[in-house]
């Protein structure tokens, strides 16, 4: 079937509006968008989508206040770990995507440990985009092949030269919060990817809003630039 969603990009937006709207800190819509990405987890589970990748920290998130950076990359060492059960009893295998470079050390301990301890789950792939930007990824790539001593490349060994090439190009992108930007997110492989954009803010999003969200695709038709 054409248009089965497989792989499902989420540009989990809206945190601070949502935190701010409550007269919280931005910090409490992240720990707050933590939650409903478990509930989008297991609505992804119900809706038999395999992969799920998550912009959880761009290469341009530094810019933000030193506090906010500070918080996630917290979230990011002790709440994810602090998941591994809920993961395991899931069939969550959890996958990084992103650079290394410049993340704490420490988060870098746990986000291992974690996807050491779920990789053989196979219910549902969660790739984290940690640290994560389109033309990062593109010049690492690129950059790893001119050190291999290539002198031309092709669209497929750009590819594979990806932190996780064995992880099909994403389906559908979609983003919560209203705004309709990619935000440098699965530049090249969102080449043929289908687009949503939901005004919900994310910390607002359960199950009920990836059947939504899997009713949309499927009214999609894929064309990848041929004829139907
Ligand atoms: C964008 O909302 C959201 C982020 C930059 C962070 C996303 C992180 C999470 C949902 C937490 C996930 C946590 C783990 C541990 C995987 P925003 O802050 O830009 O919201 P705004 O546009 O309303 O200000």
């Amino acid at each position: 079937m054409d248009n089965e969603l497989i792989h499902l990009g989420i540009i989990m937006d809206g945190n601070g509006r949502w935190a701010k709207a409550k007269g919280l800190p931005r910090t409490a819509g992240h720990l707050e968008g933590l939650k409903a990405l478990k509930k989008v987890i297991r609505g992804a589970i119900e809706e038999d989508i395999k992969y799920l990748t998550v912009y959880c920290f761009s290469t341009e998130n530094w810019k933000r206040p030193q506090e906010e950076v500070k918080y996630l990359m917290a979230l990011f060492t002790n709440k994810i770990y602090g998941e591994i059960r809920t993961f395991n009893d899931l069939g969550v295998c959890v996958r990084l995507l992103g650079s290394r470079n410049g993340l704490p050390e420490k988060a870098l301990e746990a986000l291992d440990r974690t996807v050491e301890e779920t990789k053989n789950n196979d219910k549902i792939t969660l790739q984290l985009a940690i640290n994560y930007g389109g033309y990062d990824e593109i010049t690492r790539s690129v950059n790893s092949l001119i050190r291999d001593g290539y002198k031309e490349v092709t669209a497929e060994l750009i590819r594979s030269r990806f932190d996780n090439p064995d992880i099909p190009a994403v389906d559908f992108i979609i983003r919560s919060a209203g705004e309709q930007r990619l935000s440098n997110f699965l530049l090249f492989d969102s080449g043929y990817s289908e687009f949503g954009f939901y005004d919900r803010l994310w910390p607002d999003w359960d199950e009920e809003m990836i059947h939504t969200v899997k009713q949309d695709y499927l009214k999609r038709t894929r064309k990848f630039g041929g004829l139907v």
